[in-house]
C-alpha cells in the first residue's frame, strides 16, 4: 500500500500548523518524522488519522483520494495510531481494554471478551508482544501498556501504524523491545511512522527521515549517511550544540540536606527507604535510575507534594520536612515536575498566566489580592522570547501548545526567579534538540550562579552529561554515588539494574 499526503494545509487560530505538506509512505518501511516543538508533526498525523480535517490538500491511498471525517474512517482505510497518552482504562484487564477499543461497527461487530482474550494471545505470539490478556492495566509497566495499544491497532488490521513519540516514556530496555516490535511489524509488511525527538533513534530504526520545520517539510535525510548534527541543523535551521558545555563545579555550602528519608504510600508500599544525600550550592547532583525505583516519590517528598514517613529534609539548615509546597516555593525551591499535564500547567489558562502562575503572591505582581497584569505581561513577553516558546500569542490557551512548548513554559516559569534549589524531573522530556541545548545551558547557568540543582532523569545520557555528582536509585534506595566523569554508561546501567560492576548483586 502507498500512502500519500498531498499539499496538506491545516490552520489553527494564529498558526499554520501544516503548510502545504507533501509526504509519502510505503508499507514495509519506517518513516521517522522529526522536527522542532510545534513544527506540526502531531497535527499532520492527526489529519492522517481523521481527527482533523485539512483546510487544503488530500490524502491518497494507492493513488485514490480519501475523505476521512473521523478516526473510524481512517481505521477502515487501514491506518492506526498509538498516541503518546494512552487511552486505556487502568482498572480493566488487557482483553477488556481491547474490547473497548473495537467499535461495535468495526469489522468484528461487537467483540466478545473470550474472543478478545484469544485474539490478544494470537497477536501477542505473532508479534512477540508477550501479553497476558487477563493482566490489569494499572499493574503493567508503561512499555507493556503501550503494547496493549499496539494490539488494539493490529486487531483492526492497520496497514500503517503511526506512533507519536512512543519512546518518550519508555525505559532504555523497553525502547530496545519497542524497536524489535517495529521491525516485526515492518517484516510483516506494515508501514510505520515514528515521531521522535531522539535523533539516535531515528537514525537507527528508520528507512527514511522526513524533517518538518514551522509547518513545512524542509527535506529528507538518509539514515544510512546522515549524522545527528546534520539532522539537528536541518530541524532547527542552525547548528546545535549536542553536548553539554560546562566547567568544573565550585561547590559551596550545603543547601539541601536529606537524611534517612522514607516515603510510604497509602497502601503501605515503601517507595523511598532511608535515603540520605546532600546538594551543595553551585553543584548539580543527578539521580539516575530506571523509572519506578522511587525517584518520583523522592521528588514529591522533597517538593512537599507527598508526606515523608520518616527522616528529615532541610533547606539552608531550616527543617522543611512538614512544610507545604508553597512554603518551600517561598524558601527558594523551584520544581520542574515530571508530569507536565497534571502538575506543571493549567491547560485552560493562557500562556502568560501559566508563566506567572506560582508568582501571583510575589510583591512584583500583586497589590493585596489584585494581580498586576502589566508587570505579569512584561515578564511573560520576555520569557516567551528568551525560551523561544512557539505560541500564536501570550493569550493563547497553554493546553493548545505542542507538547514540547508546554514543557518550555514550565521551565521558563520555574527558572526565572531567585532560587536556592532547583529540582528538575525529566526536564527535557518531549523537548526538541534546540530547546534541550537551551534548557541545559540554563540549568548550568543556575548552577554557576550558586543554586543547588537536583536533576532526576531516566535519560542516562542527560544525567551523565549534566551532573557533577551522580546518585543511582534502585528499589527505593540510593545504591551508588559516582563521579560521572569517571564511570561509563555501562557501569551506571549495571547499578540501575540492581547489580554492581564487580558482579555482586545488591539486596
Ligand atoms: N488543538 C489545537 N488548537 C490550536 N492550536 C493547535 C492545536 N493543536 C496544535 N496547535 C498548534 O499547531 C502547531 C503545531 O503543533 P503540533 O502539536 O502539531 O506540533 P509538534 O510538531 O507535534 O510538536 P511537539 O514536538 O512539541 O509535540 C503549534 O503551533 C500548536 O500550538
Ligand atoms: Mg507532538
Amino acid at each position: 500500500m502507498k500512502l500519500e499526503l498531498r499539499a496538506i494545509t491545516k490552520r489553527f487560530p494564529g498558526v499554520i500548523a501544516n503548510d502545504n505538506v507533501n509526504l509519502t509512505l510505503n508499507t514495509g518501511e519506517v518513516l521517522a518524522l522529526i522536527g522542532e516543538n510545534g513544527a506540526g508533526k502531531s497535527t499532520l498525523m492527526s489529519v492522517l488519522y481523521g481527527m482533523y480535517k485539512p483546510d487544503e490538500g488530500e490524502i491518497l491511498i494507492d493513488d485514490v483520494a480519501q475523505v476521512f471525517s473521523s478516526p473510524a474512517d481512517a481505521i477502515a482505510a487501514g491506518i492506526g495510531m498509538v498516541h503518546q497518552h494512552f487511552m486505556l482504562v487502568p482498572v480493566f484487564t488487557v482483553a477488556e481494554n481491547v474490547v473497548l477499543g473495537v467499535e461495535p461497527t468495526g469489522r468484528f461487530g461487537k467483540l466478545h471478551i473470550d474472543e478478545a482474550r484469544k485474539m490478544v494471545r494470537e497477536i501477542s505470539v505473532k508479534y512477540n508482544l508477550d501479553l497476558d490478556p487477563d493482566a490489569i492495566i494499572e499493574d503493567l509497566p508503561v512499555g507493556v501498556q503501550q503494547r496493549v495499544e499496539i494490539v488494539k491497532v493490529l486487531l483492526r488490521d492497520a496497514k500503517v501504524v503511526v506512533f507519536d513519540e512512543p519512546t518518550a516514556v519508555l525505559t532504555p530496555n523497553e525502547i530496545v523491545e519497542f524497536f524489535e516490535i517495529v521491525n516485526t511489524l515492518v517484516k510483516a509488511g506494515r508501514g510505520v511512522v515514528f515521531i521522535t525527538h531522539k535523533l539516535k533513534e531515528a537514525l537507527s530504526v528508520a528507512n527514511r527521515i522526513a524533517v518538518l520545520r514551522r509547518g513545512k517539510v524542509v527535506g529528507e535525510a538518509d539514515p544510512a549517511t546522515a549524522s545527528e548534527s546534520e539532522i539537528a541543523e536541518m530541524m532547527v535551521g542552525r547548528p546545535v550544540q549536542l553536548t553539554v558545555e560546562k566547567k568544573s563545579a565550585h561547590a559551596g555550602e550545603v543547601v539541601l540536606s536529606v537524611s534517612d528519608l522514607t516515603v510510604i504510600d497509602a497502601d503501605g508500599r515503601t517507595h523511598v527507604e532511608g535515603v540520605s544525600f546532600s546538594v551543595h550550592a553551585g553543584e548539580i547532583v543527578g539521580v539516575a535510575g530506571v523509572q519506578g525505583n522511587g525517584q518520583t516519590e523522592l521528588v514529591e517528598a522533597l517538593t512537599g507534594l507527598r508526606k515523608a514517613a520518616g527522616g528529615t529534609i532541610t533547606l539552608d539548615g531550616k527543617d522543611l520536612t512538614h512544610s507545604n509546597p508553597r512554603e518551600r516555593h517561598h524558601m527558594g525551591m523551584a520544581h520542574i515536575p515530571e508530569d507536565r499535564q497534571r502538575q506543571g500547567l493549567v491547560g485552560g489558562l493562557s500562556v502568560a498566566e501559566n508563566l506567572v502562575l506560582t508568582r501571583y503572591h510575589d510583591d512584583q505582581f500583586s497589590h493585596g489580592l489584585v494581580v498586576n497584569w502589566d508587570a505579569a505581561n512584561l515578564v511573560a513577553d520576555s520569557l516567551i522570547t528568551e525560551y523561544d516558546i512557539r505560541t500564536p500569542s501570550k493569550e493563547t490557551g497553554a493546553g493548545t501548545l505542542s507538547g514540547g512548548n508546554q514543557q518550555k513554559v514550565i521551565v521558563a516559569r520555574e527558572l526565572s526567579r531567585d532560587l536556592r534549589l532547583t529540582i528538575a524531573a525529566q526536564p527535557t522530556r518531549g523537548v526538541d534538540v534546540g530547546s534541550i541545548e537551551y534548557i541545559h545551558s540554563r540549568i548550568v547557568k543556575e548552577r554557576d550562579a550558586g543554586t543547588a540543582v537536583l536533576i532526576v532523569s531516566t535519560e542516562l545520557d542527560e544525567v551523565m552529561a549534566l551532573s557533577d555528582r551522580l546518585l543511582v536509585m534502585y528499589r527505593g534506595k540510593v545504591v551508588a554515588e559516582l563521579d560521572p566523569k569517571k564511570v561509563s554508561p555501562m557501569e551506571v546501567g549495571l547499578y540501575m539494574a540492581g547489580s554492581r560492576p564487580d558482579g555482586v548483586v545488591q539486596k
